[in-house]
């Protein structure tokens, strides 16, 4: 048990023997195996729901740990069968008693949470936001995101997730996918869609999504909020109070101008704006930098927020326009990383490495 008890479930972040999955240990002396005493261990285990699918995962977990025994030689054999409703029900019971509502808003919570916002639309907020997950999650650090544009969702097609979030009991696990844990409106289907887009709709769900989802407590948690200067943002300040505003522009005017107004909303609510993304700031053509969408937005932007808010709202990163950071993200993967998931050595993942880094600092 105490071996189990370091086999952690990776969808609720508690070892399998905290969440009552070990219905009981079988031991049978085996005889001797190289001079060890040897047993054959049977483990009956009881995942939360049938067809989990983590399950390989976890009886691979529980039987490498089982192996690892150090004094005597185990043969481990892992019968899987799934919990009676009724033990699920006081599992899941627990675990939401022992949460808070909403689990960000709680006093001494290490996550931060950073919300990307724009003002105008397609200047690549989402793109950034799948960028900057895939890179947290790629430094180590524990990183979940929220698809909060409720109608122009777009974090599953970026990152390639086509499966639905397990739901135990009424509370759902996020889907992870190049290391972060996501949740979008797009991974739900039918019923339990229009359940999330019911009444007052879009703070609603951002509390859904903030209150019903399984997060544990994240280092990072990232917004990507909807075009415009208005409602979700003013949500996102009133539910998440630890929340900071990263604003994304291109280098125009007319994207810039829309931008220093979706920052202003810090004027209204609390919330602070951390910074200032410049996206499709150039494109290299043969080594001739090419500025297709003119010169110095996000400087502007952050000029007029540092003036406006009282402190200092830097330009923090300017990321070229890149044929990949489209084509890696209509085919699910975030233009940071490479096949194996890890950091690409490219300049783009490099700039996204340091804006990581410096948010965190
Ligand atoms: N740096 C970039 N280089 C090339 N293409 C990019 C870059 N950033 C974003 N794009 C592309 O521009 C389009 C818009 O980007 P994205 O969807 O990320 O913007 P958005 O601000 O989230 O849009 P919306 O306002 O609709 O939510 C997408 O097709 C995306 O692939
Ligand atoms: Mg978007």
């Amino acid at each position: 048990m105490a071996r189990l008890g370091k086999v952690i479930d990776p969808e609720l972040g508690r070892s399998v023997t905290d969440l009552g999955m070990i219905a009981g240990i079988d031991v049978a002396p085996a005889g001797t195996d190289g001079g060890r005493p040897a047993y054959d261990v049977t483990v009956r285990v009881e995942l939360t729901v049938p067809g989990c699918p983590l399950s390989d995962t976890i009886v691979g977990n529980i039987t490498a740990a089982i192996a690892s025994y150090p004094d005597a030689a185990l043969t481990p054999r892992i019968e899987v069968a799934t919990m009676s409703e009724a033990k699920l029900a006081d599992l899941v019971a627990g675990l939401k008693a022992e949460r808070k509502r909403n689990p960000f808003a709680k006093p001494g919570v290490k996550t931060r949470i950073f919300a990307i916002a724009s003002g105008k639309g397609g200047v690549g907020k989402s793109s950034v936001t799948a960028n900057l997950a895939a890179t947290f999650a790629a430094l180590g650090y524990d990183t979940a995101a929220i698809d909060a544009d409720i109608y122009g969702f777009s974090l599953p097609g970026l990152f390639g997730v086509t499966s639905q979030p397990t739901n135990l009991n009424g509370m759902l696990m996020p889907v992870t996918a190049w290391g972060v844990k996501l949740i979008s409106i797009g991974m739900f289907a039918g019923a339990d869609r229009a359940i999330l887009w019911r009444g007052p709709r879009l703070q609603r769900s951002l509390e859904q999504f903030l209150s019903d989802v399984w997060w544990g407590e994240p280092d990072v948690l990232l917004l990507d909020l909807a075009p415009g200067t208005g409602d979700m943002a003013i949500s996102v300040a009133q539910t998440l109070p630890n929340a900071e505003l990263i604003v994304v522009t291109t280098p125009q005017p007319s994207a810039s101008d829309v931008a220093v107004r979706a920052g202003l909303v810090a004027l209204q609510v609390p919330m602070r704006v951390r910074g200032v993304v410049e996206n499709m700031s150039w494109f290299d053509h043969h080594g001739e930098r090419l500025e297709i969408f003119g010169h110095g937005g996000g400087q502007r932007v952050a000029d007029q927020l540092t003036a406006a808010l009282g402190h200092d709202v830097p330009l923090m990163a300017q990321l070229p326009l890149l044929p990949e950071v489209r084509e890696r993200g209509e085919a699910g993967r975030p233009a940071v990383l490479g096949a194996d998931g890890r950091l690409a050595g490219t300049p783009l993942a490099e700039s996204f490495a340091g804006l990581a880094r410096a948010l965190m600092a």
